[in-house]
């Protein structure tokens, strides 16, 4: 069964037609007329819900949400019996949960089941974000971009979806705090079919150093907000805050980028991420093209179309 769960489950292919559409995002108000699409949250989400929430009812369709609170997952009815009784009424979701009930979830669903974001990858944000590096820079093949902080889900997907389309990537973490070595893995083997580059630093300077893109995430994932921790996470990571003087180490046209919620003042200074280089609010605007475009093109790639 197809599934978009992490980057490369789409090819390059496949996601330059998903950025083609979006870029263009011509008027669809009828396409879902009459279907629903199920999104199941058992992690919280601002920008993911409500961006497709839009995109689902602004194409006609009616968006069902399944949250763990009010619904019998509270009770321990599992993620595969849940996507098993959920394929007798809908024909796509999306769900955001630790990858192994991302998993559970859709080998019991059985149909075209769509990563809302996990803690190992976030492929439609990135899709997103591919996006807004073309709205800036045109041509994406070759571009040097960077990711500093965290090798989190953002940093798993940036090497992904960034190699897949032939990027030329620079990540610096903390030692401590590589991303996972099969994310790596994957990422090289994509590289290898795409002419993409992809180096790993702990010095984050050297990994900015001319790059025309800074992208950093928070220093915790998937974990509830803790202030008490602050010190603790500035011990770890407040060598890798992007601050105006590393980004001033990128190309001199570079822009900041961030998935969003960000934490001001931590891994980015509150005024980089309200400077004019800053292209938060287009990645966040850009999840909605994307969302809109994977409603409409999804099931021609469950078809091989
Ligand atoms: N960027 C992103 O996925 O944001 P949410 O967690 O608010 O959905
Ligand atoms: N790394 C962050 C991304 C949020 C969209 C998290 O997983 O919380």
């Amino acid at each position: 069964m197809f599934h978009l769960l992490k980057d490369d489950d789409l090819t390059p292919e496949q996601m330059t037609r998903v950025l083609r559409v979006a870029a263009d995002d011509a008027p669809a108000e009828r396409a879902l007329a009459g279907r629903s699409v199920l999104l199941v949250f058992l992690e919280r989400s601002t920008r993911t819900r409500v961006s497709l929430e839009v995109a689902v009812s602004g194409m006609g369709g009616s968006p069902v949400l399944l949250d763990n609170l009010r619904s019998r997952l509270a009770d321990g009815e599992t993620l595969a019996d849940t996507g098993r009784v959920m394929a007798q009424y809908v024909d796509l979701a999306f769900i955001r949960a630790y990858q192994q009930d991302v998993d559970a979830f859709a080998e019991g669903f059985g149909k075209i089941t769509v990563s809302a974001g996990s803690d190992l990858w976030h492929p439609t944000q990135i899709l997103a974000d591919l996006l807004t590096l073309q709205q800036e820079f045109g041509d994406l093949r070759g571009l040097p971009v960077s990711y500093v902080g965290d090798g989190n889900d953002i940093c798993n997907s940036v090497m992904l979806g960034c190699c897949a389309l032939g990027l030329r990537v620079r990540v610096a973490t903390p030692p401590d705090h590589r991303p996972a070595g099969f994310a790596i893995e994957r990422a090289r083997r994509a590289c290898e079919r795409s002419g993409g580059e992809l180096e790993l630093f702990t010095d984050p300077v050297k990994a900015v150093a001319g790059t025309k893109a800074v992208y950093t995430d928070v220093w915790r994932s998937m974990v509830p907000d803790d202030e008490h921790e602050r010190t603790e996470r500035f011990a770890e990571f407040g060598a890798y805050q992007v601050d105006e003087k590393l980004f001033g180490h990128a190309a001199p046209d570079a822009v900041f980028m961030h998935c969003l919620p960000a934490r001001r003042d931590e891994e980015v200074t509150s005024s980089l991420l309200d400077s004019p280089r800053s292209v938060v609010l287009r990645q966040a605007r850009n999840r909605l093209l994307v969302n809109r475009a994977l409603l409409r093109l999804l099931p021609d790639f469950a078809r091989g179309d």
